[in-house]
């Protein structure tokens, strides 16, 4: 069988099945609610709008969606500071529309995952306000990490340690009678006060919140930011840089993540999974600095997935690949478990963009694009799950040139540092050229979308066979009808230093990192390919599946 990335049969998408299957082979598709689609015109993604797209993503073939927070939010955050968990944010609608929305999606055999945000709530939410009311030591205080400062007069912080988005991790607060209070901890920001999960109180509330969206249908959870939850209870110094942002992925401190009784939790929450049937699922962002821990979270008893985000930071190399790709295999077999591939996300530079880096330093966007297509051509083919993050089927690029004022990722005010913010990935989608947010909605979007989206909106890349979702969607649809079925296994395929190959059962994925044309094995039958082939050669940054 050879298909070509312009040809595509008719839409196999399968019927629902509630296996665990399902989700080690299924792909998910992330939805960041505020830049996905705009329903009622003010200019801010909602349920009504993303309801409307969801036949563009039955059309694309994706198994799940994850809804990035959705919940009432003063968002200080983008949504990730919750200050209600059992309601929507007038932004994106009512809590009927999510129900319509979950109803819909099951309507169309797609699950939903949406995202607890777990560690902790909004400077807002009305247990952090009744905390501040109360008195210290009180157990109001006890739901969050209330301490006294050091120092004569309290005023140096509890500990030494620094926040994910860079600052102090300590915020002090003033008394009711003007004077200065004790400090609270936030492993984000000052708006995103850490919750004590060590407090049976805060447990049980959590418990009642996967009970509310569980009992809505809701499939499972994306469970934010796990490893902030544990702590190490002794509250010492953990000799961080004051001038520096806590790097979960590369630094050796032990105190304030990953540590104290996260697993306890974790495995409090999979239990709840289980009452369920079929079982909810439960899939961790878990940012963690070895391998070794990662595997920790997917014990049995524990997580069933987590993703393998390290891809979202791979240079384009191809050793680099096998390298995260192993650890990454490795760590799944151990743990009986699956990974679920990653190359972007709302927190990541978007593929294209970081693939069009060149070794000189500059940047070249067609060769981000053929880098972007031939590196979907190794996730999908992978042992276990997938996920796209919204625009990735369409080859967008990372938006480098937003105005200063308009950024709003608090990493952005606290390092003082835009080139960090998140604000470029969360651009408004571009879906047609009828209307000046380019389809999205009627109102103007809160980023400014590059007037060179038209081009590249859906609409145009529908009626493009070459095109980029075009090119998507032929790769789910081989992916779920000759890859998914393979073994959960892959063995790789030395074929030199610049190449990534590997086999899956009869499938065997190649991709060409090298700048000369790598010739393809005489026995073997292409599937797809990411670009032409030339004289059955693989020319540079192009991916090929082969059925042999
Ligand atoms: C996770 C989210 C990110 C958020 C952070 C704090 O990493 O993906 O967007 O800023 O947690 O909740």
């Amino acid at each position: 069988m050879t298909l070509t990335a312009n040809e595509r049969t008719d839409n196999l998408h399968s019927s629902p099945t509630t296996g665990e299957g399902d989700w080690r082979r299924g792909v998910i598709y992330q939805i960041y609610p505020r830049s996905f689609a705009d329903g009622n015109g003010d200019g801010m993604g909602d349920l009504q709008g993303a309801l409307s797209r969801l036949p563009y993503l039955s059309d694309l073939g994706v198994d799940a969606v994850w809804v990035s927070p959705w919940f009432v939010s003063p968002m200080a955050d983008g949504g990730y500071d919750v200050s209600d968990y059992c309601d929507i944010h007038p932004m994106f609608g009512s809590l009927e529309d999510a129900e319509t929305f979950i109803a819909a999606c099951h309507g169309r055999n797609i699950k939903v995952v949406i995202d607890l945000v777990a560690n902790h709530c909004s400077s807002a939410h009305p247990w952090f306000q009744r905390a501040l009311a109360a008195e210290p030591g009180s157990p109001w205080r006890d739901w969050f990490y209330f301490r006294d400062g050091r120092g004569d007069n309290g005023e140096v912080p509890p500990t030494d340690w620094v926040s994910v988005f860079g600052g102090r991790a300590w915020t002090r607060v003033t008394n009711p009678d003007g004077t200065p209070g004790q400090w609270y901890l936030h492993l984000f920001d000052a708006a995103q006060p850490d919750l004590n999960w060590n407090n049976p109180a805060v447990r049980s509330a959590f418990d009642d919140i996967f009970r509310f969206w569980f009992d809505r249908g809701v499939d499972g959870f994306r469970l934010d930011a796990v490893p902030a939850i544990g702590k190490e209870q002794d509250f010492r110094d953990a000799g961080c840089d004051q001038s520096g942002q806590f790097t979960p992925e590369t630094s050796p401190q032990t105190r304030y993540w990953d540590a104290g009784n996260v697993h306890d939790i974790v495995k409090l929450w999979r239990t709840l999974a289980d009452t369920y049937s079929p079982p909810k699922y439960l899939i961790g962002e878990i940012n963690v600095n070895t391998p070794e821990a990662l595997l920790r979270y997917i014990r049995p008893g524990e997580l069933q997935s987590v993703f393998a985000m390290n891809l979202t930071k791979a240079p384009w190399s191809a050793r680099e690949f096998e390298r995260l790709i192993t650890g990454n295999l490795n760590f799944a077999n151990d743990g009986q478990s699956w990974p679920t591939w990653v190359l972007s996300s709302h927190d990541e530079v978007r593929t294209v963009s970081r693939f069009a880096r060149l070794a000189d330093g500059t940047s070249d966007l067609t060769t981000g694009l053929r880098r972007a297509r031939a590196a979907m051509l190794i996730t999908l083919a992978l042992p276990g799950s997938a996920c796209l993050y919204q625009g990735e089927e369409l080859g967008l690029p990372q938006v480098e040139d937003l105005p200063r004022e308009l950024l709003e990722d608090p990493i952005v005010a606290r390092t003082g540092n835009p080139l960090k913010g998140r604000d470029g990935c969360r651009v408004a989608l571009p879906w047609d050229t009828s209307s000046p947010s380019l389809g999205f909605g009627m109102g103007s979007p809160r980023l400014p979308q590059p007037a060179s989206w038209g081009a590249i909106s859906a609409a145009v890349q529908e009626a493009d066979p070459d095109s980029f979702l075009r090119f998507t969607r032929t790769v789910l649809q081989v992916r779920r009808e000759h890859v998914a079925t393979q073994p959960d296994t892959c063995s790789w395929d030395a074929m030199g230093e610049d190449v990534v190959a590997f086999r899956r059962g009869t499938i065997q994925c190649i991709v060409n990192f090298g700048p000369a044309p790598l010739p393809l094995p005489a026995d073997a039958e292409v599937v797809l390919s990411s670009a032409p082939l030339v004289d059955g050669c693989l020319p540079t940054d192009v991916g090929v599946w082969l059925t042999r």
